[in-house]
């Protein structure tokens, strides 16, 4: 999507635009927005893409995801808050592009299949499945831009017993809401934000118990009680997982946050990315071009601190390159420069480190486009700010708001604190609803049963 509105930019400022095709096998645009209460398959025999959950929120401020050049002020007309909803940034993101012909550009429900590069036409033969008619077709392109995500395919490790777990187990990857962990006893493995977050779900829909089960360290917040962290599971017998440290607790449901692969089936093995999660994969000149081929980019494969924008950033550059508004230097210089920022990515020693190196990079691709350069200096102290109010309370969090870095707009204290909002619509989130109304009820109930 960002690629989309790169070009479309270029062309309403007069500039020529090659044709473009995107091909998307969702019946609909957004990506991981684009929720499904489905798990594995699809209506049409493919992977489920989206690893969101029903009642997903943004674990960010939206102030750090802003589009420079698309403001929330611009697309709800009055500020909200700065956690909203997924449908909500579903909302935004989709929005951006809806005044424009460029879906007219994107083919649903087709599924790139496969994609070659032929040295002698220089160009890439990409073939495609039509989903709904069952065929397939190769066409030719000159280049290649990937945006097929690396959040999608689940990382499941084993452990040793696992087989004999009786109860509900499965991967971050099909989790799609807590409700049924009400009452249960619920074990969650992994130390990353959807261990925190699927841990705070479940602790929001009355979890008996939420154990956290960790690898390298904990995340260390200020739990509420109900929720703790334990050391790597070491192994499972029946309902009892036992810990590295010797002790051991039964469950009923176990979820694996243990993360995801990047994987390309589409693309041969010298073309797909490999690398681990994180900020600076190697092999991609200024995280976007592929070292193996200059007519081959990848958007969005880092680990993401920032999102929306960068994704913009890197859409912006990789489009000025297309239309040779942008030069690439030769391959020694881009492996120097790539070395570079690889040194200093190997010196990161933290979070806060990450955020600052995320910020930095982004500056530098902006600086070689007409994308707007925003303040990225405020969107890492925001981020500090955050990581604080985390710490602070890891339940409320989500009700602290913050200044746009676009426009100056406070955002707005939601209607009701995220820990009793139980309604995760737009319509509910946009609504202005009475104080006697649902939170009014939950916040009662809670403390009732809490007594
Ligand atoms: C559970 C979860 C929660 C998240 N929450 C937040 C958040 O709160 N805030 C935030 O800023 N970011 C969040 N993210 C990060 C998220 O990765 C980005 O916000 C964003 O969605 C990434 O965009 P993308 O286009 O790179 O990839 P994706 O959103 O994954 O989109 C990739 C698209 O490629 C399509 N595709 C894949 N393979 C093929 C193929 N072979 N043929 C055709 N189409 C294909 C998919 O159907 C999909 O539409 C979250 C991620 C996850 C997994
Ligand atoms: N509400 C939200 O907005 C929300 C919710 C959930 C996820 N997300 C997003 O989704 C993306 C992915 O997050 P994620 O947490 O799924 O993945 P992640 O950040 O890549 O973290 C993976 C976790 O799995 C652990 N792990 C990997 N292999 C393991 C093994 N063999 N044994 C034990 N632990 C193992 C890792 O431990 P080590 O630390 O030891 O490596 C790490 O803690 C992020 O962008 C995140 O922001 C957002």
């Amino acid at each position: 999507m960002a690629q989309l509105r790169a070009f479309e930019s270029a062309r309403i400022a007069g500039r020529d635009v090659p044709e473009i095709v995107c091909f998307e096998k969702q019946e609909d645009w957004g990506g991981q927005w684009n929720y499904s209460w489905r798990t594995g398959q699809d209506g049409n025999g493919e992977s489920v893409h989206s690893s969101m959950y029903r009642n997903l929120w943004s674990n960010g401020p939206k102030e750090a995801l802003e589009f420079a050049e698309y403001t929330f002020d611009e697309h709800f007309g009055r500020p909200i808050s700065s956690y909203p909803p997924r449908a909500v940034l579903w909302d935004y993101i989709s929005g951006r592009l809806e005044n424009s012909d460029v879906k007219k550009q994107v083919r649903f429900s087709t599924a790139v299949r496969w994609v070659e590069y032929n040295e002698p036409t220089e160009t890439f033969s990409v073939t495609v499945e039509d989903l709904v008619t069952h065929t397939t077709e190769t066409s030719e392109f000159d280049h290649v831009i990937v945006g097929s995500g690396h959040f999608s395919f689940p990382n499941v490790p084993d452990f040793a017993g696992i087989e004999t777990f009786p109860g509900s187990l499965k991967h971050a990857h099909d989790f799609r809401g807590a409700e049924a962990l009400a009452d249960r006893d619920v074990l969650l493995i992994g130390a990353s934000y959807s261990a925190e977050d699927i841990g705070v779900q479940a602790y929001k829909m009355g979890a008996r118990s939420v154990t956290l089960s960790y690898r390298t360290q904990p995340m260390g917040f200020d739990w509420p009680e109900g929720i703790d962290e334990v050391p790597l599971i070491h192994h499972f017998d029946g309902s009892t997982a036992h810990f590295s440290d010797g002790t051991s607790r039964d469950f009923d449901a176990v979820v694996l946050c243990t993360g995801y692969l990047h994987h390309y089936p589409f693309l041969p093995s010298d073309l797909a990315l490999a690398s681990p999660n994180n900020v600076y994969p190697d092999a991609l000149y200024r995280g976007v071009v592929s070292e193996a081929n200059s007519k081959l980019y990848y958007l969005g494969a880092q680990d993401q601190w920032f999102t929306f924008n960068m994704f913009d950033a890197q859409a912006w550059y990789v489009r000025d390159l297309i239309l040779g508004d942008a030069v690439l230097p030769a391959p020694e210089l881009q492996r120097r420069h790539i070395n570079a920022w690889l040194t200093r990515f190997g010196e990161l020693n933290g979070a806060a480190d990450e955020i600052q190196f995320q910020a930095d990079y982004i500056r530098d691709l902006i600086d070689l486009t007409d994308y707007p350069m925003f303040d990225l200096d405020e969107v890492v102290r925001i981020f500090l700010e955050w990581k604080h109010d985390k710490q602070e309370n890891i339940l409320g969090y989500r009700d602290e708001v913050y200044a746009s870095v676009m426009t100056g707009t406070m955002a707005v204290v939601h209607h009701t604190p995220w820990l009793a909002e139980l309604d995760d619509s737009l319509e509910r989130y946009l609504s202005d609803p009475q104080p006697d109304d649902i939170a009014g009820l939950v916040a009662e109930t809670d403390a009732v049963t809490r007594a």
